[in-house]
C-alpha cells in the first residue's frame, strides 16, 4: 500500500505531522494561522506545503482544496484528516451537534471531513474537554461524526504522554473515527495503542535532559555545540541525525529569582521555600522545580514557574523540546515567545507516532473516497 496521505488542520509546528510521517505516513500539508508556527513547520517537515489559512473563514476550505488538488490530484486522495483545534473553539449550544456558528474552529474540521470523506480522521485536544459542560461538548462531538457516517472512538481517560515513552505527564483526549465501510471490513472499533511504559520504566527529565549544556555561565546561542556524549538511550535516540545543538538559550533571570528558586531542592516548590521568599507567587505551581527522577509536568507555552531540576533557571526551548520528545534535529524558528508557543502547543511526536502506528492497521480497507 501507498504511503496514507494526511492532512494536518491546526498544525502549529507540527507535533503530530511528525508522528504520523516518523509512522510512514505521507502529510500533504499542513494549515495554521500562526506564521512562525508554520515557518518552522516547513523547515522540518519539507515534503508538506504549509498554508497560512484562517479557519475561521471558508475561503480557507477553498484554498486548503485548491492546494491539495493541485499537489495530489484531488483531495479525495487524503485517507486521514488529524488536527487539534485551540479549545476556545467550544460553546455550548444545547443541540445535539457541533455545527453552530459559535463552535468554528471545529466546524472547520466538519467541513473539510464532509468534503473529503477521508477513511479516518483523528483530534486531539486538552483533556478538560472530556468534562467540558458535563461531558455535552464530547457528546457533540461523537454525535456528529457519527452522523456523517463514522464510527467513533474517544479515548475512555486521557492518554498520558509518559506510557509512550515521553518524559511528561501530560494528558490528551484523543477522538478518532473510522468511515463505516472501513470499520465494517475491519470488524472492530478503533482500540488506542497499549502503552509502551509504565511507572516502573517511565523516562525521568535527568534521562532525558542531563547532557544538555548547564548555561550558567553563559545564556547560549541558537545555534552550539554538544559539550558531552549522549547519557542514556532516549538522549541518543533524541541526538540522531544532530551534530549541532539548537535552541537552547537560557532566560537571563533576576537576581532575586536566581536566590529564590535556588532554595527550592529538586522535585520542590514554593513550600519549600523560607517565610518571606517567593511572596509574589504563591498558587499551586509557582516556584516548581521538575524532579529529576520523574518524567516532567505539562510542557505548556512558557509561563516561567517550572524550572530545571538543578540550574536556576527555566528549562530551554530545546530542553522542553526534548521532555515533549522532538529530536534534536527538529529546529524551532521565531522568538523566545514564539517557540515557546510552539513546544508547548504540540501534541508529543511519540505519543502520536504510537497512535499513528495504531491506525494504520485500519486504512487498508475500505472503499476509495466518495
Ligand atoms: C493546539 S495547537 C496545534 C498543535 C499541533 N497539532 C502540533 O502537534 O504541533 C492549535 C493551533 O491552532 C492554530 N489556530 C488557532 N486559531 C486558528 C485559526 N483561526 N485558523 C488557523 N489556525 C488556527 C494555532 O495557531 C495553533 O498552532
Amino acid at each position: 500500500m501507498d504511503k496514507p496521505k494526511v492532512l494536518d488542520m491546526f498544525c502549529g509546528c507540527g507535533g503530530l505531522s511528525l508522528g504520523f510521517i516518523n509512522a510512514g505516513y505521507d502529510v500533504v500539508l499542513g494549515v495554521d494561522n500562526d506564521e512562525a508556527a508554520l515557518k518552522t513547520y516547513e523547515i522540518n517537515h519539507q515534503e508538506a506545503i504549509p498554508l497560512k489559512a484562517d479557519l475561521f473563514t471558508d475561503e480557507a476550505i477553498n484554498e486548503i482544496k485548491d492546494v491539495i488538488d493541485k499537489k495530489i490530484g484531488t483531495i479525495k486522495n487524503i485517507d486521514v484528516i488529524i488536527g487539534g483545534p485551540p479549545c476556545q473553539g467550544f460553546s455550548l449550544t444545547g443541540s445535539r451537534d457541533i455545527n453552530d456558528s459559535r463552535n468554528k474552529l471545529y466546524l472547520a474540521m466538519v467541513k473539510v471531513i464532509r468534503l473529503v470523506r477521508p477513511k479516518s480522521f483523528l483530534i486531539e485536544n486538552v483533556h478538560g474537554i472530556a468534562t467540558l459542560y458535563g461531558g455535552v461538548v464530547k457528546d457533540q462531538i461523537v454525535n456528529t461524526f457519527t452522523d456523517m457516517g463514522y464510527k467513533v472512538s474517544v479515548t475512555p481517560k486521557p492518554l498520558l504522554a509518559a506510557d509512550y515513552g515521553v518524559p511528561q505527564m501530560r494528558k490528551r483526549m484523543f477522538f478518532v473515527g473510522i468511515r463505516n465501510d472501513v470499520y465494517e471490513s475491519k470488524g472492530e472499533e478503533f482500540s488506542f495503542p497499549v502503552p509502551t511504559h509504565s511507572s516502573s520504566n517511565y523516562i525521568s527529565c535527568s534521562d532525558a535532559i542531563s547532557d544538555l549544556p548547564s548555561r550558567e555561565s553563559e545564556l547560549g546561542s541558537e545555534i552550539d555545540e554538544y559539550i558531552m556524549n549522549p547519557q542514556t538511550d532516549y538522549q541518543r535516540f533524541m541526538r540522531i541525525n544532530c551534530e549541532k545543538l539548537y535552541n537552547h538559550v537560557a532566560t537571563n533571570h533576576t537576581d532575586m529569582v536566581k536566590s529564590t528558586i535556588e532554595l527550592v531542592p529538586d522535585g520542590g516548590n514554593y513550600k519549600d521555600l523560607p517565610k518571606g521568599y517567593g511572596e509574589s507567587r504563591k498558587f499551586n505551581e509557582a516556584w516548581t522545580r521538575y524532579a529529576s527522577n520523574k518524567p516532567s509536568r505539562t510542557i505548556d507555552t512558557g509561563h516561567r514557574n517550572h524550572f530545571h531540576y538543578k540550574y536556576n533557571r527555566v528549562p530551554t526551548i530545546r530542553e522542553n523540546a526534548r521532555l515533549q520528545s522532538f529530536p534534536d534535529s527538529f529546529i524551532f524558528w521565531g522568538n523566545k515567545t514564539q517557540q515557546n508557543r510552539q513546544v508547548g502547543n504540540a501534541v508529543p511526536p511519540l505519543l502520536a507516532y504510537s497512535i499513528a502506528v495504531q491506525l494504520k492497521k485500519y486504512l487498508q480497507l475500505g472503499e476509495k473516497n466518495e
